[in-house]
């Protein structure tokens, strides 16, 4: 059934292709030549820094710190070619996380020095990121491959263990962080399918529906391969070690209780967003409005040697191509509608949101993809208006058989943040409970995913959202 958004008018807005927005048909989102693995001499500071990330104890950090302090500034300008860039932040998003944290369980420091904080913010406006870590940095620019197995083939015969992640803040993130990127970039063949069923569409031949059909299938290949990547998860990732050592690392600085007023940019008198920042409140994720009622950057403390930046931190949700599936097939999530409203009013709509953590390019091909409204309105005109056509009830088929394998994958994938997130936090709890003497339930609060929303409900909801996207196909 057509909604009422979608129009009866044959859909002739242009459609993205992927290829204009730096992704690729082999591994996505994910650079398909391996990011560098050392800077230019003169960024060895860097380097080495990056090498002692993982801080054992007090000591440690206090030395990590301490080095960081000394360091000299060094001229970020020097780095053009597009992989020293993203090795460059990939380096001082990490940095800046051990210099921040220190180690899971300590008080965070609430500033960057100068040194870390202008060439953080320079690089990020560089790549159309922003300053925080984010599956980009902390995976997708952060990989290499035992040369003798290669871990991609057009088949998809990949070989995972030869994927591995170069720098990590605790030594137990190896997997969780080579799934991050095996789960984007087996996904790259999902790319072409969405721009040639799109640009079938606009042509709308006689034969649109046959070509869409075999898109449809490749497109369920891909969400099927991602369900499969992410799945890897259970084969040797600690769920209590995840909660209490990982997290810690992927954290922003938009928790009111850590960070009262943001995090200081120590130097930096501006931060610029990317174009076509996505408003962090949107009604839906299918709707681009550009005005971000959140302000970006925090207001200003009285004599500040800086700027107040306050950004939640990384989580699997910017991995782009589930969100391109999604605008594909018109799924349309809705801000929480179980979380409590913000200040402004409007319910925060996280999975709009995560877009503005994304690499410019691949925010702005979702946003263009949202703009297009993607495949739906076209074949429900089509199941309408013909459905005895040949080809179209298939198509229908084909389609609802993407949206339950979507849905089949927040099934999954809710079972995953179940086991790390939630009953992990009800053991912290329990823990804590026991040490001080308290009532089990007092001051609990429910379980929040990295990306700050209440996991359980939200997950929830945006699969409910996905099979709603079902489509009524007549029988035969
Ligand atoms: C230990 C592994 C994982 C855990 C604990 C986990 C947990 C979570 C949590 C708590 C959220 C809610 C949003 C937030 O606040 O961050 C979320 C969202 C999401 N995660 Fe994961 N995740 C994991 C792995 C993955 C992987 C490998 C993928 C691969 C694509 C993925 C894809 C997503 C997506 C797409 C969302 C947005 C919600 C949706 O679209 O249904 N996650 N995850």
């Amino acid at each position: 059934m057509l909604r009422s958004t979608e129009t009866k008018a044959t859909q002739r807005k242009a459609f993205p292709n992927h290829r204009n927005y730096r992704i690729d048909d082999l591994t996505a989102c994910v650079p398909r030549e391996a990011p560098l693995t050392e800077l230019p001499a003169s960024f060895k500071d860097w380097d080495s820094l990056a090498a002692r990330l993982s801080c054992k104890n007090d000591e440690e950090v206090r030395a990590f710190r301490a080095a960081v302090d000394a360091m000299p500034p060094l001229d970020h300008t020097t780095l053009t070619e597009i992989r020293e860039i993203q090795r460059g932040f990939m380096l001082i998003a990490h940095i800046a996380q051990t210099y921040v944290f220190g180690m899971p369980g300590s008080q965070p420091l609430q500033e960057l020095p100068e040194q870390v904080a202008q060439p953080y913010v320079a690089l990020a406006e560089r790549l159309g990121c922003r300053p925080v870590m984010a599956v980009a940095p902390y995976a997708f620019y952060n990989w290499r491959v035992d040369e003798t197995r290669p871990w991609w083939s057009e088949s998809r015969n990949i070989t995972f263990p030869a994927l591995q992640i170069c720098h990590t803040l605790t030594p137990t993130e190896q997997l969780f962080g080579s799934i991050s990127v095996l789960s984007e970039s087996i996904a790259g063949p999902l790319y072409p399918h969405i721009t040639r069923a799109l640009e079938t569409v606009d042509k709308d031949g006689d034969d649109a529906q046959f070509i869409v059909r075999e898109c449809l299938e490749g497109v369920l290949q891909s969400i099927r391969d991602i369900m499969e990547a992410t799945q890897e998860i259970w084969k040797g990732c600690d769920p209590a070690t995840f909660f209490r050592q990982v997290r810690t690392f992927l954290s922003g600085w938009s928790d009111p209780q850590l960070f009262p007023n943001g995090l200081l940019f120590r130097g930096v008198t501006t931060f610029t967003e990317s174009p076509d920042p996505i408003d962090p409140y949107a009604l839906s994720t299918a709707t681009v409005t550009n005005q971000p009622n959140d302000p970006v950057v925090h207001k200003a403390l009285a004599g500040d040697p800086g700027i107040r930046l306050k950004f939640a931190g990384a989580s699997a949700a910017q991995n782009p191509s589930v969100a391109a599936c999604d605008l594909f097939l018109g799924v349309h999530h809705r801000g929480q509608v179980g979380d409590s409203l913000s200040s402004n009013g409007k319910h925060h709509n996280l999975l709009a949101e995560v877009r503005n953590h994304m690499e410019g390019p691949h925010r702005r091909y979702l946003n263009d993809l949202a703009r297009h409204g993607g495949l739906r309105p076209w074949l429900t005109r089509k199941l309408e208006e013909s459905p005895d056509q040949p080809g179209v009830r298939e198509m229908g088929v084909a389609y609802n058989a993407c949206v339950e394998d979507l849905t089949a994958f927040r099934s999954k994938h809710l079972a995953i943040a179940t086991q790390f997130v939630v009953l992990e936090a009800k053991k912290a709890l329990r823990e804590k409970a026991a040490m001080t003497g308290t009532p089990e339930g007092e001051g609990s609060e429910e379980a929040k995913g990295s990306g700050g929303s209440s996991v359980v409900p939200f997950l929830k909801q945006a699969r409910s959202e996905t099979s709603e996207t079902k489509v009524v196909t007549s029988p035969r």
